[in-house]
């Protein structure tokens, strides 16, 4: 098997997560490229597009998984997901000579699906409509196939600490390595909070190191509760179609001591931005990805000096029937 170490761009810097898998090595080392939308420079979109399942999960799945399975006590690997997370576990486990079992809503859309199973894991869909806590919601079930077997590891990203961690050690040093002479703004959508808390936490403490300052800016939904759990005000009522953005409550992998300000999009915009960018700019991104891209327009807007660095979490293949009515 193949050990050349050279990375796919030629600014990052090695993977904390060693391997000599060839497929595995496809993570990470993603594109920083300019907005075509707007003058050369201002707008930096970070491709996580090009990690082997289309977005970021794959980084976590990685960084968690393989130093769970190094010691043998796993041979099966167990996590709850609507999203993407799913899929980058069900990828991961397989390169990794891991079973996999997932549990994910029934609401959950056939490309999901498809990632998942597409790597042979066992597909548990729950139903969408009972509350969390209820013995059949995906979370309870995901608990229960863990429970039941000895060798069975749960990732759990809403709790797991290496979820943020894992991107403080790799996706913020690849973004500092790309941009950290000129960016001044990181913008990103939350769902864990585990990309942007992660990769902000590291883009700050390199900023202060430098005597810098860069304004980390977290992206939710207008009926979404991650900015009002930021900013201490009641909940909303849960309403978006932008899937990947949280849903708040107890939140223990959003370090928002990194975070310095939260904005609200409402879902057409988040839509219309995502449509936009494939439609005029050939940049296929999804729904979460077209709301921090038009967050970090405006702020290249109010600010003339910025570069904004913004995080392009998934691609817009997954939502081809919801975007572009196919
Ligand atoms: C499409 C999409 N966007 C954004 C996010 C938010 O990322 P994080 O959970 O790292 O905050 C997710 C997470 O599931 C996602 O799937």
């Amino acid at each position: 098997m193949s050990t050349d170490a050279a990375p796919r761009t030629n600014s990052a810097p090695a993977s904390p997560f060693p391997t000599d898998d060839p497929v595995l090595r496809l993570i990470g080392d993603t594109p920083l490229v300019s907005y075509p939308g707007t003058d050369r420079g201002r707008v930096l979109c970070k491709l996580e597009t090009e990690n082997p399942t289309r977005s970021m999960k794959d980084r976590i799945a990685m960084g968690i998984l393989s130093e769970a399975l190094a010691e043998g006590e796993y041979d099966t690997v167990v996590e709850a997901s609507s999203g993407n997370t799913a899929g980058a576990v069900a990828f991961v486990a397989n390169r990794l000579g891991a079973d996999c079992k997932l549990a994910c809503p029934d609401s959950t859309s056939r490309q999901k699906i498809g990632y998942m199973k597409a790597f042979g894991a066992e597909v548990h869909e729950c139903p969408s409509d009972v509350e969390s806590g209820h013995p059949d919601h995906y979370r309870s079930v995901a608990q229960r196939l863990a429970d039941e077997d000895d060798g069975a590891f749960l990732v759990d990203q809403y709790h797991n600490q290496s979820n943020p961690g894992v991107h403080y050690q790799w996706t913020g040093p690849e973004i500092w390595g790309q941009a950290g002479d000129r960016m001044t703004h990181l913008v990103g959508a939350m769902g864990t909070g585990g990309i942007l808390s992660g990769s902000a936490r590291y883009v700050q403490e390199q900023a202060a190191a430098a005597g810098r300052d860069v304004t980390v800016i977290g992206v939710d939904a207008k009926q979404s509760n991650i900015s009002t759990a930021f900013y201490g005000k009641e909940p909303v009522p849960y309403d978006t179609e932008v899937e990947g953005l949280g849903k708040g409550g107890d939140l223990p992998t959003m370090w928002f001591d990194y975070i310095d300000e939260m904005r609200d999009v409402a879902d057409e915009r988040a839509f219309t931005q995502a449509r936009t960018s494939a439609q005029e700019h050939g940049l296929l991104i999804g729904p979460s990805a077209g709301a921090a891209l038009s967050v970090a327009l405006d702020i290249s807007e109010e600010q003339p000096d910025a570069t904004v660095v913004t995080i392009i979490c998934d691609g817009g293949e997954q939502y081809f029937d919801t975007l572009f009515d196919v």
